[in-house]
């Protein structure tokens, strides 16, 4: 069976000392969960936070990570450095790098198979627009997305990581798609996984639901049978919404 994960985007918020406070407040709180836990600070909070995680269940996440080893890419940082400060997953492709920040399907395909090769587990997002969902094309957008995300990743690195499934629509908006609507667009995504790599990579995938999911709802997504965990913003930011949203 797949083990639910629930991660914290924090997105550009927190400084290295709010930050050290936040996951000082988080740790009992979740000591118990039952899903893994992942907390994805800015970059400059990783190496602050890294040592009071320690010992405990909480999992730490960067927002991106770039595809080159090294080199004159000013402002990024490579899988190995994340690796080397103790990260085990990296958000790519998040709706806001790809609407702010230039992203497209083929730069979050090397940035997820960057991570995979130091060993650090991506969370590659996807999702639609409102307007994309009132024409009738979310389908056919998550589809090409995880499949131009995955290109050439194979099986057995697909079976590890994440998706996300963040509409667009549903973020940082208080609008959060009802369980059904984003039970059947994961259903969807896991549907091309299968078409891709099959039964057994299809099923060992974990697809995460995210977008204004938070301590009230969380229990209800929880309980759909394709969502295996959630990718959580705004409520991600305090210690008690956080840890409510992790013991759904
Ligand atoms: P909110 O939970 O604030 O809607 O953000 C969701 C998100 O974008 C997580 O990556």
């Amino acid at each position: 069976m797949r083990k639910p994960v629930i991660a914290g985007n924090w997105k550009m918020n927190m400084s290295p000392n709010e930050a050290k406070i936040l996951v000082t407040e988080l740790i009992p709180l979740v000591k118990d969960a039952k899903c893994e836990v992942v907390v994805c600070p800015p970059y400059i909070d990783l190496a602050a936070v890294k040592p009071i995680l320690e010992g405990t269940n909480i999992k730490l996440g960067a927002q991106n990570v770039h595809w080159a080893e090294k080199g004159a890419f000013t402002g990024e940082v490579s899988a190995a450095m994340l690796k080397e400060l103790g990260v085990s997953y990296a958000i790519v492709g998040h709706s806001e790098r790809r609407q702010y920040f230039g992203e497209t399907d083929e730069t979050v395909n090397k940035r997820a198979r960057a991570a995979l090769a130091a060993g650090i587990i991506p969370i590659v997002c996807v999702g639609e627009s409102l307007s994309q969902r009132e024409n009738g094309e979310t389908d056919a957008l998550v589809t090409a997305q995880v499949t131009l995300a995955l290109d050439s990743i194979p099986a057995s690195d697909v079976e590890r990581l994440v998706i996300a499934y963040e509409p667009i629509w549903a973020i940082g908006t208080g609008k959060t798609a009802t369980k059904e609507q984003a039970n059947e667009t994961i259903a969807v995504i896991r549907a091309a996984v299968r078409s891709l790599y099959g039964e057994a990579t299809a099923s060992a995938v974990r697809i995460q639901y995210g977008g204004s999911m938070n301590a009230a709802n969380a229990t209800e997504l929880m309980s759909m049978g394709e969502i295996d965990g959630g990718l959580i913003g705004g409520a991600s930011l305090k210690a008690a919404d956080f840890s409510k949203v992790v013991n759904y």
